[in-house]
């Protein structure tokens, strides 16, 4: 059986991939990316972002996110929307804008709502927020943060809620797939919102991971933000190594998918498992970290891994 087919049938309401539009073009990658029973779910990689959808201020753009959107649905795959505020990948405009508080709330919701709205009905789930904090746990001091606090938090929720009451609204994050600082930030995040009854439904577990380095407590901390009553999710899975990659490396990286699934697998509240693209062939890790790669399931040939076979045996 195929991935997404195993998670189904192990309960689980996906396991997909992010792709992003570049790579579209590339007929041999689509044969495999169009299955509904290998991916259930689709994460546009790029095209949803700030500086994609809104290049100007007030001015929309749906070109590259439409075409993954249209790809998904044709393929019977379910979208998780990627992302609405993030410190990255924004416009200038919005960057380095000298925004009052009232003004840039205005333009979060704006963002939020005609993001979310575009959508609407379409979307599994939206990563609202992401990466809002530092390793330490201190707040990431980003244009959002210096002019308006933690609030622009509960703006944003707020907005995607009203824009798409079915869509499942998440906190995106990595570094808190081990107890620690960040981890700890998050969950009383989460409990401040719920107090406050702002709209959160589930916390997205990053995990782009170094060889060997997959957290032990990984389950343990998908059960804890779970206990909360919120969904979770493995919303970005790689594991990179320093390459050039050897068979033992390969080995190791099957251990770690498996290990990284089995927790997902083993906590009833994680809902599905998405890698970040599947293909080494199209893999952000080598741009990113200098002389490592090799991160996906299946190498730069589009031939499966080691690693594939460690994903299908924890699902
Ligand atoms: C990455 C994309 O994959 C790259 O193509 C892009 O150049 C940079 O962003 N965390 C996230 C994703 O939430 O949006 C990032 O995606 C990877 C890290």
């Amino acid at each position: 059986a195929k991935l997404h087919q195993l998670a189904k049938s192990q309960g689980k309401l996906y396991f997909g991939t992010a792709t992003d539009n570049p790579e579209l073009t590339d007929t041999a990658y689509d044969a495999i990316l169009d299955d509904g029973m290998m991916f259930g779910q689709i994460t546009p990689g790029n095209s949803m972002k700030w500086d994609a959808t809104e290049p100007e201020q007030g001015v929309f753009s749906w070109t590259g996110a439409d075409q993954i959107v249209n790809l998904a649905q044709q393929n019977g795959q379910i979208l998780r929307g990627h992302n609405c505020v993030w410190y990255n990948q924004l416009p200038s405009w919005v960057s380095s804008g000298n925004f009052t508080a009232a003004q840039l709330t205005s333009i979060i919701q704006n963002h939020c709502s005609t993001l979310v709205g575009h959508y609407q009905g379409q979307i599994y789930s939206w990563d609202v927020v992401n990466e809002p904090f530092n390793d330490d746990g201190t707040w990431r001091q980003d244009v959002f943060y210096d002019t308006l606090g933690t609030s622009y938090v509960s703006i944003a929720l707020k907005a995607a809620r009203s824009a798409d009451p079915n869509a499942k609204l998440y906190i995106n994050e990595y570094n808190i797939e081990y107890a620690g600082p960040k981890a700890t930030a998050l969950l009383s995040l989460v409990q401040t919102l719920q107090s406050q009854s702002v709209p959160l439904d589930g916390i997205g577990f990053q995990c782009h991971f170094i060889l060997g380095e997959v957290p032990t407590d990984l389950q343990t901390q998908l059960s804890t933000f779970a206990a909360q009553g919120v969904e979770v999710a493995i919303t970005e899975l790689d594991i990179r190594m320093t390459l050039p990659s050897t068979p033992a490396l390969l080995q190791q990286q099957k251990t770690d998918y498996q290990n990284v699934i089995a927790a997902c697998m083993g906590v009833e509240a994680c809902v599905g498992m998405t890698i970040w693209d599947w293909t080494d062939k199209y893999s952000w890790v080598p741009s990113t970290f200098s002389g490592q790669g090799a991160a996906c399931p299946w190498d730069e040939n589009l031939v499966r891994k080691p690693a594939y076979d460690g994903i299908a045996i924890g699902l």
